[in-house]
This record gives structure tokens, sequence and C-alpha cells, in this order.
């Protein structure tokens, strides 16, 4: 019998195209507050494609987006910047709603509160998308800025292609049900998220642990899934659900902005694991570049490149 040909690995990115709008504060305003800022600055984010430009920096593997963006400027600034990239775009849909904006306030140490308003990316459909796009060798990734049934949608069609799914569970959806997460978590191999969020996704699986190493450990176990837990200056955690979890650090660095740190992390160790990186490796490359993500302002504009990593990682 001849040889079937290996399906070539890539990255496809499901998720929101955000134009984010930057204010830099003493301190975030409390409810009821005004604060002042000189101005304020223009960025590309939102979670979908932030994750796609760190992938598609970071690796060689090809990297395709799907998602949508309004029939406006800022829409079609942010298609062409994904283009740029090098991120093929082919499924990235022209919605009726306006393309979705981000605000963004960031205080003196770094921290920031976002406040997204969706516009096209509720329209974003995982039915229109190529069937091409899932296929065994490919790696999708997916996070919560978009409808959570079509989120669920493209992790199955994935799943039934043979492909892998990586899961950002971030923002967690408010209304996100115990059986909801267990099916999103059926058609998934790895889910990804800060320490809130990996509480916030044991609560909701009745799993009563109080330290993260435990319930990552324990959301593992039960869901089949590989848990990586991103903690900041802390490091990242990851659980296979078969070993101990293991820890591995960050590279510590001046902070001016995390925002798109964790997406960084996450389109990094989905372009090394689709380049054959076994889990834990991909963490570790990808925990370095989310903390040199955090040295300067914005989100794609931090991101690092696949060089600036490795020299990262060898000067360890
Ligand atoms: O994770 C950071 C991103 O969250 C920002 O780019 C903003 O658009 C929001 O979606």
């Amino acid at each position: 019998m001849p040889a079937m040909a290996q399906p070539s690995p890539s990255v496809f990115v499901f998720g929101s195209v955000n134009i984010d709008l930057v204010c830099r504060v003493a301190a975030i305003a409390r409810p009821g507050e005004t604060v002042l800022s000189p101005r304020y600055e223009q960025y590309f984010g939102g979670k979908g494609a932030n994750q796609a430009v760190a992938a598609a920096r970071a690796s060689t593997v090809p990297v395709a987006f799907a998602g949508a963006v309004g029939d406006d400027d800022l829409g079609r600034s942010a298609r062409d910047q994904l283009s740029n990239e090098a991120i093929d775009t082919g499924n990235l849909r022209t919605a009726a709603e306006r393309t979705g904006c981000a605000f963004i306030t960031i205080d003196r140490n770094g921290e920031n509160a976002i406040t997204v308003a969706s516009g096209a990316n509720l329209e974003a459909m995982a039915g229109a998308i190529e069937p091409a796009c899932f296929a065994a060798g490919c790696v999708l990734v997916l996070q919560m800025e978009i409808p959570f049934e079509q989120s669920l949608l493209a992790a199955q069609r994935m799943k039934t292609a043979g492909g892998r799914v990586i899961v950002n569970l971030a923002p967690v959806p408010d209304d996100l049900r115990q059986d909801d997460l267990a099916r999103l978590l059926a058609a998934s191999d790895v889910l990804v998220v800060n320490e809130s969020e990996l509480a916030a996704a044991g609560r909701l699986s009745q799993l009563a642990e109080s330290e993260p190493d435990a319930m990552a450990e324990a959301l593992a176990a039960k869901f089949s899934v590989a848990i990586i837990a991103t903690l900041g200056a802390d490091g990242v955690l990851v659980a296979d659900g078969e070993t101990a979890s293991q820890r591995l650090p960050a590279l510590p660095v001046e902070v001016v902005d995390t925002t798109g740190a964790g997406d960084t992390f996450v389109g990094v160790f989905a372009g090394a694991l689709a380049g054959g990186a076994l889990t834990a490796d991909a963490a570790r490359r990808a925990a370095v570049a989310a903390s040199l993500a955090c040295r300067t302002l914005g989100a794609q504009s931090a991101m690092p490149r696949a060089e600036e990593i490795d020299a990262a990682l060898s000067g360890r």
C-alpha cells in the first residue's frame, strides 16, 4: 500500500478582532469615579487576532484566521494588519455590525481593565468556515470573545477532522453552564486559563480544590485534557492528567503593560505544538514569549518574534 501523505501542520485561529483604544492612568477608575489620561493610543487587538499574530511571529507553520469584522475602516485596517503578518484571512467575514472595539485603561503597575464592545464579533460563524480549515495536523485555537455555540461547533468540526483543539477560556462567559464547559472540553485537547479562569472552571465542574496545582490536576483528570494555567510572574502550571503537575518559570522583565500577554502565550504555544513540540516544551517557550510581551504598550505591538524568544530561552 502506498504511504499516506502526512497532513501539513498549521494553526487555525477562530475568534475575535478588536481595535484597542488605550489610556494610561495612575489608577483605574472605580465605579462612579472619573480619572483623566493625557491621550489615548489605538492598537490592533482582539484575543483571536492577537493569538494568530503571536503564532505567526513565533513559528514557521502557516497560520489562518476566521472571525468577523465590520464593513468599516477599522475592520479593513484590522484585516490588512493580519495579512501583513502573513496570516490567511480567507475566512474572515465582513459582517453588518461595526468592528469590535476594546476600551482599555492601564495603571502605573501595568495592570489593566478592559471593556469590549463586541460588534461584528457576535456574527462570527463556524458553519461558514471552509471545510479545508478542519484537518488532521491542524491546531485550532479558540477563545471566548465570540458566541460560545460558534466556538463549540468549530471545536467539534476540528475533532471530527482529526485535528487538535486548544481552548483559552478567556473571558469566562457570564452564562457558561457546567454542561457547556463539559461539551467544549469533550472536543478539546488543551485548556489554557489564568488563575481566576482556572478557579471558575473548577467551580463550574463541581471541584472543591483550593490550590491551583490540585485544581489543574483534578480538571485534567476529569476531562482528559491538558490544563495549562498562566500565573503571571509565578510562571505557568502544566497538568497533563497523568503525572503530577509541573511549574515552568516566567522570565523576569520590567512590566509596562500586560495586555495581550495571555494571548501571546496561547499563540506561541499553538505554533510550537503544531510544529511538533511536546506540551511542556511548547509551554516553556510560550511562557518566555508572554513575559517578553509585557515590556511595551499594546497587545500585537508588543509581541516578540521567534529570534527574540530563542535568544531569551538560550540566555537562561
Ligand atoms: O487579551 C487582550 C485583548 O482583550 C485586547 O487586545 C482586547 O481587544 C481584548 O479583546
